[in-house]
């Protein structure tokens, strides 16, 4: 297949209300940065654009300002300057680090946004909103607190309660209150400008699940990930709903109609846009014509657009983004929204107003250097299809018996020998030999490998298959054993060293996307450069010459002490505590009234496991679960399909409650109800055994 001849690559414009931590690394920056330093490798820089920017829009940044009394800007610009001089330091190697308060920025969206009203796309609506009289303005619904109608929290916001996570309105909250002024607010009609969503349903339908796009075959379907496909798949199933894409708001981008005093765009209006935006600032600094980068002449995808995201982003990326996108008429869609899912850190789940995560910022001041220690861990640790975890036990892990073991001992080894024998100067050999053939013949391979995974955003996978090149290496050095050869046989030892260092080059070329920093360590010490090295299709490999003067040898890599991780664990206690002390008693549900043993008894609770599964049809919430119970296979409908997909269950050892009476729910008899744990995030868990039991053991 020919590949096209332009690449835009987006990860997510981050929110500007807080630094940069790992877990968003993990999920857009660092798998799309990897995909893009292939790309600019293998089909040329010019033909990629990676763009990105600071998202300095919304409530949540009006919030913070209040909170830390200054103004949304000084928020933004405070954030902006963190987050883009950690993404530099930490080698996110963008075009453009933009931002959404440019005036380049508003005035793309503005026109966006006009483009969309002259087509009469847009529903004009009127509907009633609170409003906070003492301070004239309506009310965003994280302004609005107020009684969770689910739980006893007489705090919950607007849109969500953040003891029980329940999602809510604020219409339901109970005696709702102004966030402002602390007053009840009353409810006043204001006009808002509604994207028709569900018009777009039966175009979206064709696109996201058979990748058709006007009757044509845009993408290949089979090549987006599951889980996307999946929550994709419930939000079309759910219904599509007409969207306002206006606010009553001053902090944001004015709503460029007459009579829309007060009113900005939504946040997720112009936060896509940026990357629009963000290419159009880029081009005009380099002097170039922006359009190619976002829209193909008469259809024929020459572009493709790829947005790395986590999975939180999911439904703006690949729904709601494309509709606008193609409603607007003259760009192209998303050819991929290869989007992670979440990294937990510790075994729970990460937390940037707990304190439990690890900032960018921080990592670089506490650990200088160690970039490439940090993405290797994240890349081994990816989320790529299921919730992952980050640990400081295996990060340590990782340095002190991968990274230094693997490359950081073969590529010292090397150099080590070839300066103790030759004085660093690479001797010659015409690879006549079997065995020389046969590494080199790796190396090509490696180039296949590494580049079909990264065609197909396998991160993970591609890393193992650079891993794989350097334990080739060490394998031919072990099999060789040129330090005992030498006293032998100087020249075939020369030749084996000449080989292995020929690995060790082209190492250096595939670990770029990966591990940059020590690409260019490797590079260093050989004395060589990447302009004499391109990326191989796996044929025509180039070699170090023989009387090259190879640098001094340097450690890639080392040993991270026990000191180092305590520091990071204690700074982890230390933020437990304070959040045990900030919130001892509200994260608990109240414990219900007693019981007696007897009507516990009665309860009979079994293992089981789940062994087909597949979504209701018109529900959002349930899965129609088939489990085995050992004695019998049952029917059990879950209300878990927001939480998880059919495909992600099966196999998933469970705790039935088995003598529920049954119950009809959408035609179906369910019989039987499966156990979930409910965090205070309303994020479900599965309750089994802590080992695989057989099912239908009873539980008491
Ligand atoms: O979740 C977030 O951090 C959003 N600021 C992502 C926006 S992505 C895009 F649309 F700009
Ligand atoms: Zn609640």
């Amino acid at each position: 297949m020919q590949p096209p001849q332009r690449y835009t690559i987006t990860s997510a414009l981050p929110y500007t209300n807080g630094p940069v931590h790992i877990g968003q690394l993990s999920g857009a920056y660092v798998p799309a940065d990897i995909y893009v330093r292939y790309l600019r490798l293998r089909y040329g820089r010019e033909n990629v654009v990676y763009v990105c920017g600071s998202d300095e829009h919304g409530v949540p940044i009006t919030l913070t300002a209040q909170k830390e009394g200054v103004t949304p800007q000084d928020v933004v610009d405070k954030y902006h300057a963190i987050i883009k001089k950690s993404f530099e330091e930490f080698g996110i190697d963008f075009d453009i680090y933009h931002r959404t308060s440019d005036p380049l920025h508003h005035k793309t969206a503005q026109e966006f946004f006009m483009k969309l009203y002259d087509k009469g796309i847009f529903i004009e609506k009127e509907s009633e909103q609170f409003y906070d009289e003492e301070n004239n303005q309506f009310l965003a619904d994280r302004y609005i607190t107020g009684g969770c109608p689910h739980c006893d929290n007489e705090k919950a916001y607007g849109d969500q309660c953040e003891k029980c996570g329940s999602t809510l309105s604020p219409e339901e909250l109970k005696n709702p209150t102004s966030a402002i002024s602390g007053n009840k607010p009353i409810m006043k009609k204001t006009k808002h400008w509604y994207f028709p969503l569900d018009k777009c349903e039966d175009w979206l339908k064709e696109y996201i699940l058979e990748g058709k796009l006007d009757g044509k075959q845009h993408h290949d379907p089979k090549n987006w990930k599951k889980h996307v496909l999946g929550q994709c798949q419930s939000w079309i199933d759910g219904k599509l709903l007409p969207r306002a894409m206006t606010r009553d708001l001053d902090w944001g981008i004015k709503v460029p109609v007459e009579n829309a005093e007060g009113k900005v765009l939504y946040v997720w209006f112009d936060a896509p846009i940026g990357y629009i935006s963000a290419t159009k600032a880029w081009a005009k600094e380099k002097g170039i014509d922006w359009e190619p980068f976002w829209k193909d002449g008469a259809n024929d995808e020459k572009t493709k657009l790829v947005h790395f995201i986590g999975k939180d982003n999911i439904v703006f990326h690949s729904i709601i983004f494309p509709a606008m996108l193609k409603e607007e008429g003259s760009f192209i869609l998303p050819e991929n929204v290869p989007a992670n899912q979440f990294m937990n850190m510790e075994g729970e789940k990460m937390s940037t107003s707990r304190n439990w995560t690890v900032w960018l910022h921080e990592y670089l001041e506490e650990f200088p250097g160690k970039q490439d220690v940090l993405r290797y861990c994240l890349i081994q640790n990816m989320p790529e299809n299921k919730d992952s975890d980050f640990s400081w036990k295996d990060f340590q892990d990782r340095n002190n018996n991968e990274l230094v073991a693997n490359i950081g001992n073969f590529v010292n080894r090397v150099l080590v020998l070839s300066h103790k024998y030759y004085d660093g100067i690479v001797q010659p050999c015409d690879f006549s030999k079997e065995e020389d053939k046969a590494v080199l013949s790796e190396i090509s391979k490696a180039y296949e490998s590494v580049s079909a995974k990264l065609e197909k955003y396998e991160f993970k996978s591609a890393l193992q298959a650079v891993l794989s090149l350097s334990s080739v290496g060490n394998k031919y050095l072990a099999d060789n054993e040129p330090w005992k050869l030498f006293k032998t046989d100087e020249v075939r030892t020369g030749q084996i060293l000449n080989v292995a260092l020929q690995v060790v080059q082209h190492l250096a070329v595939l670990t770029q996307p990966v591990l940059p920093f020590t690409a260019d360590k490797i590079v260093k010490i050989l004395g060589t450069s990447f302009d004499d090295f391109s990326w191989s299709d796996g044929s025509n490999l180039n070699y170090i010459p023989g009387g090259h003067q190879l640098n001094k040898p340097e450690l890639l890599f080392d040993k991270i002490e026990n000191d180092a991780i305590q520091k990071q664990l204690d700074k982890l206690a230390a933020a437990k505590s304070q959040n045990l002390a900030a919130a001892p008693v509200t994260d608990y549900a109240p414990i219900k009234s007693t019981i007696q043993f007897d009507d516990f008894v009665k309860l009979d609770i079994r293992t089981g496991t789940i062994v087909e599964a597949v979504k209701v049809p018109k529900s959002s919430k349930l899965l129609n679960l088939t489990i085995d119970l050992g004695l019998e296979k049952r029917t059990v409908l879950s209300g878990i399909a927001k939480h998880f997909t059919a495909e992600e269950v099966i196999g998933q050892q469970v705790c039935v409650l088995a003598n529920l009476a049954p119950r009809k729910m959408m035609g179906t008899e369910s019989n039987g109800m499966v156990l979930m744990a409910e965090d205070n995030d309303g994020k479900l868990k599965f309750l089994a055994p802590s080992e695989v039991t057989k099912n239908g053991m009873s539980i008491s």
